[in-house]
């Protein structure tokens, strides 16, 4: 039953899929354009499709399949190997690229760290930003016209995410220039990070594929600077932040702790995968209500009872249930990851298919979320959608924007306390208005970012 079925809903904008088998080329050229237009629309109403573009391949889009690959016989699907030639020039060995015990004990030693005491002590950051991006916005309307502003709402909440990022990993390092850090990022995520056609051929690992050699170094400065905080963290007394965490960590199990050289992998690793993919669910998440009348009205009214004028801070989490349920529903319609891939070590079934070792299964995040046969009306803005009684109804493996099995995301409640801050300060102080023109398409590289950024209207609330 619908909530309010005669209101009609926001349906945003789709990846146009295409409607015909695309050649080796074809598949290439409008990966790195568009990863997710590589994606057939048969896809949307089907379980799985394979073929062979180089290499086999498989696409899925079944929570069976999903819990088999993430959790049953996770052993047997380790990430592929595209994912770790993109991933390790930047991020080296880490939790996100290790496989085997290499990647257990890692994981055993920083889990203690992403627990929600731990978590609790860093929201006092989160607060922090979510007020300095409110000033920012105050200012965009101070400079507009007739009381409302306009601001690249992306850019605004990669600036709060990546704030909280740096406070929590990066504090006490006065001499760290963070912009750079920052851009070396969005160079990297723009030129390394991009599916190149020797992926796609299959070559082997150590051919240098060329975006590689031309930016050899992008990420070198940025790991130095890292290496230089550690060691003087190291002299200094102990802080509570991520970094004092991480530099206390300790895997239970063998008493192993991490060298430099680890360290500095993970924290550049939790600084990449962290803050865009944050700041995409609230960018999403506003450019969603911004359509929204009702849905942003009832939003701003529970952020209004929980904080006042606010900042929202970690205590008022709790009695914030709805503005998670938006962003809940903005990372079903744009997963900030919105494709995960795994490569199979031998012999498999999956759904009735033969899996042969080297075989690629792709789990398109994005097309699972709007799959016809699981979703009630898939293609439209509702965060009833996570209602409790329909969470609770719904096969675990059918949501899955920070994965799932033993390699979920560990940043996932860091992530979500810190959009539910952010976005209940925002929706207490201000109404968000689409500023027309052109819908920003929504275009995956290596996250799903709103090609044209995400510019929305904004005026103070009474
Ligand atoms: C909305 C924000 C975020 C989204 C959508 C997201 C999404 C994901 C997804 C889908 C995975 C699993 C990838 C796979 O199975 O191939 C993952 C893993 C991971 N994420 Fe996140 N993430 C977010 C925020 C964060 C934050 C804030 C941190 C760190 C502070 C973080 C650190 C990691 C790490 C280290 C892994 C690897 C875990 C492992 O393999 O054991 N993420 N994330």
């Amino acid at each position: 039953m619908l909530d309010h079925p005669a209101r009609a809903k926001f349906r945003p904008p789709h990846v146009k899929p295409p409607t015909r088998p695309l050649s080796l080329w074809e598949t290439a050229r409008m990966s790195r354009q568009n990863a997710l237009s590589t994606i057939p629309e048969i896809a949307y109403s089907s379980r799985i499709l394979s073929g062979k573009t180089g290499f086999r391949w498989h696409i899925v889009c079944s929570p069976d399949a999903n819990r088999q690959v993430l959790l049953d016989n996770v052993e047997n699907y380790p990430k592929s190997r595209i994912t770790q030639r993109i991933l390790e020039p930047a991020i080296g060995r880490s939790i996100f690229t290790s496989h085997g015990e290499e990647w257990r004990w890692q994981r055993r030693a920083a889990a203690p760290i992403f627990t929600p005491r731990k978590m609790m002590s860093l929201t006092p950051m989160m607060t922090e930003a979510a007020t300095r991006t409110s000033e920012r916005l105050e200012g965009a309307i101070a400079r507009g016209f007739e009381g409302r502003g306009v601001a690249d709402i992306m850019e605004e909440m990669v600036a709060a995410t990546y704030q909280i990022v740096c406070d929590a990993l990066l504090s006490g390092a006065e001499g760290l220039d963070r912009r750079e850090i920052g851009q070396a990022i969005t160079r990297y995520l723009e030129t390394i990070a991009k599916i190149s056609v020797f992926d796609m051929l299959d070559l082997p690992h150590w051919i240098p594929r060329p975006a590689q050699v031309l930016n050899r170094g992008v990420t070198e400065r940025s790991g130095q600077m890292i290496a230089e905080l550690i060691a003087q963290r190291r002299k200094a007394p102990p802080r509570q932040d991520l970094l004092g965490f991480m530099l206390e960590a300790q895997d239970p199990e063998s008493g192993q702790r991490m060298d430099d050289a680890t360290l500095a992998n993970n924290l550049f690793s939790f600084i990449v995968a962290g803050h865009e993919t944050t700041a995409l669910a609230l960018a999403w998440s506003l450019y969603l209500l911004a359509h929204d009348e009702n849905v942003q009205e009832r939003a701003a009214a529970e952020a209004r009872a929980a904080i006042g004028q606010g900042p929202a801070r970690g205590d008022h989490l709790e009695a914030l249930p709805y503005c998670r349920q938006v962003i809940e529903e903005a990372m079903r319609l744009f997963p900030p990851a919105a494709m995960i891939s795994r490569e199979a070590v031998a012999r498999d079934t999956l759904l009735g298919r033969e899996i042969e070792p080297g075989d690629m299964v792709i789990m398109p995040i994005y097309t699972l979320h709007r799959h016809s046969h699981f979703w009630e009306d898939p293609m439209h803005f509702d965060p009833e959608h996570f209602a409790p009684e329909k969470v609770k109804a719904r096969d675990r493996y059918l949501y899955l924007p920070f994965g799932a099995g033993p390699r979920i995301c560990i940043g996932m409640g860091f992530a979500l306390w810190e959009a539910q801050i952010i976005l209940a300060t925002l929706l207490a102080r201000f109404r968000f208005l689409p500023k027309g023109g052109t819908q920003p398409e929504p275009v995956m590289t290596i996250t799903l970012r709103p090609k044209g950024g995400m510019p929305l209207k904004i005026e103070r609330r009474g």
